[in-house]
């Protein structure tokens, strides 16, 4: 499901997600848990995207991840967020990820893998 303006949008049922969300939190699992750390709460070199994506919407969200971004200098050396536009386990599931890591920031769901609720189509 996406809103008026093609933005992402998750269910929460209760407390189980949509088979996207839930696709989310799989694909984030296996491309961004590295970085990001468990749950979308950060590491120390890269931020907690359940912070990020109460500032920043949609669009800022997957023009990061298609075109990366580099942070340079600072005490601890550059910061460098990949780029995920030739990555086609990223791209066709970043709707997805959105859907799960936006879930989290709002507080929807909690820590770990969220359960599936079963659509009726
Ligand atoms: C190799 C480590 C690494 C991986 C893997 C990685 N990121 Fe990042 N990401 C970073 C770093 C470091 C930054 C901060 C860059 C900066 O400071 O400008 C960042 C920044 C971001 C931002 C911007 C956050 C903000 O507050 O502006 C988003 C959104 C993001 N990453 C999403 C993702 C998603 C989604 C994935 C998985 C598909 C992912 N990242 C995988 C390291 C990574």
């Amino acid at each position: 499901m996406v809103d008026d303006e093609g933005v992402p949008l998750y269910a929460v049922r209760d407390g189980k997600v949509d088979q996207g969300t839930y696709n989310g939190y799989r694909r984030y699992a296996s491309a961004c848990h590295v970085c990001h750390g468990p749950d979308g709460l950060g590491s120390t070199f890269a931020p907690a995207l359940t912070d990020s994506l109460k500032r920043i919407d949609y669009w800022q969200f997957a023009e990061v991840v298609t075109n990366g971004r580099t942070n340079k200098g600072g005490a601890t050396g550059d910061r460098v967020m990949p780029t995920f536009g030739t990555d086609p386990n990223v791209m066709t599931n970043l709707a997805d990820i959105y859907r799960y890591l936006k879930a989290r920031s709002d507080e929807k769901i909690g820590r770990g893998r969220p359960e599936r609720y079963k659509s009726a189509s």
